[in-house]
């Protein structure tokens, strides 16, 4: 008997544990038919970055003031100036619905906004465009030391509340582990009004350059070692939650990986390092370990794997706390 992989997040029902999340390869069409070919159950578009919407926005404007050069542009309507030259949200909004018409899979549109307002009025345009779900992708860096984290939290639940209040389909924020409890964080997002969560954003630390003195943003593809953090807070969190959506990203490149996701309790594990390292039909090949490994340990489907190793359900949970600390120290530190 073959397994049955399927599994439900955000309300929507998939056929299979893996999801593409938001990067170039989602940012195309080709990208996207080549991932839904390889087996992806869904896909995260790119993130519309409210401050992009702003710059072009002002590009645009700069260049329908600019006089000689652009005066046929600049008298078209500006539907028609912004045909095949599409700016702000009308380029994630044509994506969605280009997406939508090219592909069988949901779907699901991601927002990064910066001020008050921007995340739900986004959202609410990418939901009228077709998504079927929304991503909220709360990376921001609080650097600012006059800004306490209960205010940074509650600026945060304040963006949560105002989705929820503005769109009617499930979305689920994407989260960066820089939270003194991310537990606590966590659960008042969904009190919030979120259907799920993304464990975890990965941030791109900045490098220096030694020969120029500048500084790099740098960005390194994961490596499956990365899971181990998501591991732990999906395994923390799995049973403190119950009926709230839960995905890994960061580090999943294996079948092995995404069976440990399940194990902890993901209902879905999604990957971007992977398929921009080997291709799109790195998906395939997971999906393929993953449905060999439940064969041959007698699992029927993917539901009977989930979460029957979080917090809750394995013997020693201290295993994911710091029990896990402390006996790691004292084995390998002497
Ligand atoms: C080139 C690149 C572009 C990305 N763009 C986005 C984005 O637009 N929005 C977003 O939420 N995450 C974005 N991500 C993050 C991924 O969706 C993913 O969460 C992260 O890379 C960790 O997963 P991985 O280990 O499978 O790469 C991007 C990642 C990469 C490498």
């Amino acid at each position: 008997m073959t397994a049955d992989l399927t599994t439900r997040y955000l309300g929507l029902e998939l056929a299979g544990p893996v999801v593409a999340s938001a990067g170039p390869l989602t940012g195309t069409l080709d990208g996207l038919r080549a991932l839904e070919d390889a087996g992806a159950a869904a896909v995260v578009l790119p993130s519309l970055f409210e401050e992009d919407v702003i710059e072009e926005e002002l590009r645009l404007a700069d260049l329908l003031d600019d006089g000689e050069g652009f005066a046929e542009f600049a008298s078209a309507p500006l539907s028609e100036a912004a045909e095949g030259y599409v700016m702000g949200p009308e380029r994630h909004v044509r994506l969605v619905k280009r997406a939508k018409e090219a592909l069988g899979i949901p779907v699901i549109a991601s927002v990064n906004a910066t001020g008050t307002g921007g995340w739900e009025r986004y959202a609410a345009l990418l939901v009228e465009a077709g998504a079927d779900a929304i991503e909220l992708n709360m990376y921001a860096v609080a650097a600012d030391a006059q800004v306490p984290a209960a205010e940074v939290e509650a600026q945060k639940l304040d963006v949560v509340s105002a989705v929820r209040a503005a769109v009617g389909v499930p979305f689920a924020v994407k989260l960066s582990p820089f939270y003194t409890s991310v537990a606590h964080f966590a659960a008042a997002v969904v009190s919030r009004g979120a259907d799920g969560l993304v464990l975890f954003n990965r941030f791109y630390a900045p490098d220096i350059d030694l020969g120029s003195l500048t500084v790099q943003p740098a960005l390194t593809l994961s490596e499956s070692d990365d899971l181990r953090l998501p591991l732990r807070w999906l395994g923390i969190l799995r049973s403190q939650l119950p009926g709230t959506s839960l995905a890994a990203t960061s580090g999943v490149h294996t079948g092995a990986d995404v069976l440990k996701a399940l194990l902890v309790g993901a209902d879905v594990a999604c990957t971007t390092s992977s398929v921009l390292r080997r291709g799109p039909g790195n998906v395939t090949r997971m999906l393929a370990e993953v449905r060999e490994w439940l064969e041959a340990n007698e699992y029927d489907s993917v539901r009977q794997l989930q979460g029957s190793m979080s917090a809750a359900s394995v013997p020693d949970p201290a295993g994911f706390e710091r029990a896990q600390y402390r006996a790691i120290v004292t084995t390998l530190g002497r």
